[in-house]
């Protein structure tokens, strides 16, 4: 079951992933995207997607949101709001899904966009059966 976040604490979350999208790095896609996350420790920490000439080096706003989140100490992760710049709202895309369930399992994950579509769900049910750590540890 993921942890119940109280509404305002959502909204605050939901501003942060759209504020962050400004700072975008997307001069090939032109698809700027925000994301912030709510920690364990109850702190928010946004990011955006960061693109490059080699293409596949391109990293999401998830991502950077997470990985920020990390080098600063934190290690898990509540929920995960991510702000795309489209009419309906998205959700993550799977290698971001597979980075959050390694610090957020259990983590809700909100979607927002430029309309009033709003997608809420949970990590576990946009990657059932995620490969994790425990995955690792039930070698034989
Ligand atoms: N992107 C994200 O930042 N998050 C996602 O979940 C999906 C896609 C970025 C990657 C790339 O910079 C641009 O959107 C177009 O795919």
């Amino acid at each position: 079951m993921p942890a119940k976040i109280p509404a305002p604490l959502c909204r605050k979350l939901e501003r942060a992933a759209r504020t962050a999208a400004k700072a975008s790095y997307s001069p090939y896609s032109k698809f700027r995207v925000g994301a912030a996350i709510l920690t364990g420790s109850g702190k928010i920490y946004s990011g955006t997607n960061v693109e490059n000439a080699s293409y596949g080096l391109c990293n999401c706003a998830e991502r950077t949101a997470i990985f920020t989140a990390v080098a600063a100490g934190e290690k898990s992760v509540k929920a995960v709001a991510v702000y795309t710049p489209t009419k309906l709202a998205h959700a993550p895309c799977g290698s971001c899904r597979q980075v959050i369930n390694e610090f957020g399992p259990a983590a809700l994950v909100i979607s927002v966009c430029n309309s009033t579509d709003r997608h809420e769900t949970t990590l576990a049910r946009l990657l059932p059966d995620a490969f994790g750590l425990r995955s690792l540890k039930s070698r034989r």
